[in-house]
């Protein structure tokens, strides 16, 4: 009963109208500078490090030759600290003359010329963050027209050195002249954290119609307890953020920092589980010139990128949160599938966590079942019957979850009623199926 109720509402909300420029109709993936590069502008001392045409072509090139590009991470988004620190004659910003030589509008043929598309930081204020130019409402018009010619197909526009009243114009007024230029350029607000993340400060409905997607909460570091930290702040929220996302519109809890020095194997697994559940933006922010196999596995795991990507855009919820350390995450996804994460908050030893389909609300049937990690089929259980998890200490299990009942027979309420799947499939995009099944 709870499950159809949270489905329903969420079909609904698909139905509001998402920023109308046709893009991100899922959480959008690439790689992204700031977590890992930050403020690196020591060219002289640290060039294959620093912020530079030639940091964003290395990484277009790795996503083009590794495999990246083929399993949807397209972007390459540069961050803070690109731009030179006086706008030109013409008041446009202009990046680093030193270390982007070519100019972005290179750079950007560059990324596109490999299936790539190029992402680019403003913030909404006197200064960016770094303290570079930043956008201040006059300069709203110029700054997306200066984009577009670029050939920049997305913005990342920050909020520092800005207040509630000029982030209540320009947020918007941003969406207005990105949509003037003519060029689809995908949208990321940093608003909402700038307003605590909550209403009544922050309105979701208007961000769904003026931001593809939205960073709710402070910025990821390189570590477990951060990554934990947002976890429990998204899913503390879930009530109120969850409805908030779908296609063209989503929740973005920053960074993915599989590959840097911060996680375990186990804890990697559990940022990419829980990321896809949430319907995350798949922004990587590591070095994938270095990248060691393990880091590259899990982020290019194909199972919980289709679970990610899912055609319907229904972010997941935390459905139960045990008094043992293990909570259950639980995501409807198109066909009637599912996925489940049994993610132990634990600190001690693996936990065997026993439970049924029937406990976590399932409808009656019988299951087929795919480890996401495994990459293997479990055998079928039925809705009733019990059955036992092995979870690692801050590590994951996830399951996508198939009814292997006619499918008709288990649809799930939401998608008899007045919504008809078909509404919500994007005609390109095959829902996932492993082989297995
Ligand atoms: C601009 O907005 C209109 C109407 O909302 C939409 O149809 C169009 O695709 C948008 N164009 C771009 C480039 O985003
Ligand atoms: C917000 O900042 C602008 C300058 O960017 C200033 O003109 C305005 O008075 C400020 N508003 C408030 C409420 O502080
Ligand atoms: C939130 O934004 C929506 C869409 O712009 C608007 O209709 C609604 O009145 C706003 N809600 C509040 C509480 O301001």
């Amino acid at each position: 009963m709870q499950k159809t109720a949270v489905v329903l509402l969420l079909a609904f909300s698909a139905t509001t109208f998402a920023l109308d420029n046709g893009l991100m109709r899922t959480p959008p993936m690439g790689w992204l500078a700031w977590e890992r590069f930050r403020c690196d502008i020591d060219c002289d001392n640290d060039p294959k490090n620093c912020i530079s045409e030639s940091l964003f072509k290395d990484m277009a090139d790795r996503l083009a030759e590794d495999g990246w590009r083929e399993l949807g991470y397209v972007y390459v988004n540069i961050d803070d600290c690109w731009s030179s620190k006086q706008r030109d004659a013409q008041g446009r910003l202009q990046p680093d003359p030193k270390r982007f030589p070519g100019g972005i509008a290179n750079l950007a043929r560059y990324v596109h010329d490999r299936g790539l598309k190029l992402g680019i930081y403003g913030d909404l204020g006197t200064y960016t963050c770094g303290g570079y130019p930043g956008t201040t409402l006059d300069k709203i018009e110029i700054d997306a027209q200066t984009f577009a010619d670029w050939g920049i197909d997305m913005l990342k526009l920050d909020g520092c050195y800005s207040n509630a009243t000029d982030q209540e114009m320009g947020y918007p007024l941003m969406t207005k002249a990105l949509n003037a230029t003519g060029r689809p350029i995908g949208y990321s607000c940093s608003w909402p954290a700038y307003q605590g993340g909550l209403p009544p400060a922050v309105n979701y409905t208007l961000l769904g119609e003026i931001c593809n997607l939205w960073r709710n909460y402070g910025d990821i570091q390189d570590s477990w307890d951060s990554v934990l930290n947002i976890v429990d702040w998204f899913t503390d929220h879930q009530d109120i953020l969850q409805p908030a996302a779908g296609p063209g519109q989503w929740n973005d809890p920053d960074m993915l920092i599989i590959g840097d020095y911060g996680l375990s194997t186990d804890q990697s697994r559990s940022q990419m589980a829980l990321w896809a559940i949430m319907a995350a933006p798949l922004f990587m922010s590591n070095d994938l010139r270095t990248l060691n196999s393990g880091a590259r596995a899990i982020l290019q795991n194909k199972g919980a990128i289709a679970i990610n990507q899912d055609p319907l855009g229904i972010q997941g919820r935390r459905l139960i949160k045990e008094k043992s350390g293990i909570d259950v995450f639980w995501r409807p996804l198109s066909n009637g599938a599912s996925a489940l994460v049994f993610f132990s908050r634990r600190t001690d030893m693996p936990y065997r966590y026993q439970t049924s389909l029937k406990a976590l609300n399932y409808t009656p049937g019988t299951y087929k079942l795919y480890d996401v990690f495994l990459e293997k089929s479990l055998p079928e259980v039925k809705d009733a019957t019990d059955f036992v998890v092995s979870v690692n200490p801050t590590g994951v299990v996830m399951w996508y979850v198939y009814p292997s009942t006619k499918q008709e027979d288990v649809e799930p309420v939401h998608l008899k009623s007045k919504l008809t799947r078909s509404m919500f499939l994007q005609k390109d995009r095959k829902p996932y199926s492993p082989d297995i099944l």
